[in-house]
């Protein structure tokens, strides 16, 4: 029997590795630690909230008191650490708010976990991190584990320095800590400030798209329900200090992408053909826009036998299905504070 511990279960990964968990796990207690931030929803474990082998506590990582108390009384076996500020758009206007939650809220995990757990073999750390850490690739080449890190925006760089954390954890106290660094996610539960859900937002409600620069930008798309699965794999199997790229081997430009998710907006909505692409908006870029990003899991694939599931053309049709049947969600996330932060970022362009 296990007691964990998962940060940031409330958002949009982390309320996919806490279903995972739960359901596949019954002997598993599963402890979910959420700020309930603007991105945090209980709704978004609405399906699971009553299972006996779940808790939820709200709280902040970054108050190391509370964090101390929380590891004290529940004396966790491990921790899958998820929480975090995770809007590149965000860090750029506010990079404090990144350095408290990525990297002191990191440190506070750690330290609770380091004075709590003597006997270390039985006891991981896991830090879900990203591969925006390597920095940005040209036209050629992949990300591997072994890629240098190269951070260029406010969040990656805070998420870099957690990495480093986790992993000094590792080699001065001798943690047993996992790392593993992800692309791009898309799915459901996914907070519509980031490409794919704002894109169906807007599309659904006649707004325009906003394509940052030319729209040339690579990302590398990954079904979330894969991510959540590689967690669960690398959670249990990966050796301890060791790292795990986790990748769809799935890149797209931006403007591909977004005329791909227009075309089954269009079928969706019983549009005419074209209909959506016309609200397709090219603005000014984002400062220090990484360029590509593409991932090399063969590692992961190799050892762990983990492989994506979904062709991209099926997860995306699967997740604009998602958002129109969810309107309400979509109503709920979109009211409140996100109105005056949408209207702050679209509106005026
Ligand atoms: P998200 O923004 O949807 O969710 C983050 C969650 O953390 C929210 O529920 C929020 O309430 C909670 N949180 C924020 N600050 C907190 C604090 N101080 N204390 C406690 N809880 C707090 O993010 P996401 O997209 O689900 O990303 C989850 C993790 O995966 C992050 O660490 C991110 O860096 C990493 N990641 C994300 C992606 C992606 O494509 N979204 C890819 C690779 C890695
Ligand atoms: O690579 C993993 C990372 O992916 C995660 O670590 C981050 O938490 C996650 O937010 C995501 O970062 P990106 O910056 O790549 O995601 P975002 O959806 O914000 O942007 C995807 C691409 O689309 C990027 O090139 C910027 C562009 N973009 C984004 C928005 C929000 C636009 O062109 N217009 C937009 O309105």
């Amino acid at each position: 029997m296990k007691k964990i511990l998962i940060t940031g279960g409330a958002g949009f990964i982390g309320s996919h590795v806490v279903r995972l968990f739960v359901n596949k796990y019954p002997d598993y207690q599963v402890v979910n630690l959420d700020k309930l931030t603007y991105a945090g929803n209980l709704a978004n474990l609405k399906d699971i909230e009553n299972k006996s082998n779940y808790t939820f506590v709200k709280g902040d990582i970054v108050d190391a008191a509370f964090i101390s108390d929380l590891f004290a009384t529940h004396k966790f076996d491990a921790v899958i650490h998820l929480a975090a500020e995770s809007h590149v758009d965000r860090s750029i206007s506010n990079p404090l708010e990144f350095v408290m939650t990525n990297v002191i809220g990191t440190v506070n995990l750690l330290n609770a976990a380091k004075a709590n757990w003597t006997a270390a073999p039985n006891n991981r750390f896991y830090h879900v991190s990203t591969d925006e850490v390597y920095g940005t690739l040209g036209e050629t080449g992949m990300f591997t584990e072994t890629t240098a890190y190269d951070p260029h925006s406010p969040y990656s760089a805070s998420k870099a320095s957690s990495d480093h954390f986790v992993r000094a954890y590792h080699d001065t106290y001798g943690m047993d800590v996992v790392i593993s660094n992800c692309s791009n996610n898309y799915g459901s539960y996914h907070f519509p400030e980031k490409l794919i859900p704002l894109s169906i937002y807007n599309i659904k409600n006649n707004k325009s798209i906003p394509i940052y620069g030319k729209g040339e930008n690579v990302r590398d798309w990954l079904f979330v329900e894969d991510h959540a699965r590689a967690i669960d794999v690398i959670f249990h199997n990966a050796k301890t200090g060791t790292t795990y790229n986790i990748g769809g081997h799935n890149e797209w430009t931006n403007i591909d992408l977004i005329r791909l998710l227009c075309k089954i907006m269009d079928k969706k909505l019983n549009r005419a053909q074209g209909e959506s692409a016309k609200l397709i908006t090219f603005v000014k870029d984002r400062a220090g826009h990484d360029l590509r990003y593409a991932i090399d899991s063969t590692k992961l694939q190799k050892e762990l036998g983990w492989t994506p599931s979904l062709q991209f053309e099926e997860g995306l049709e699967k997740t604009v299905e998602w958002y129109l049947q969810n309107e309400e969600w979509l109503n709920n996330v979109t009211s409140g504070d996100y109105k005056k932060y949408y209207e702050q970022q679209y509106t005026k362009r």
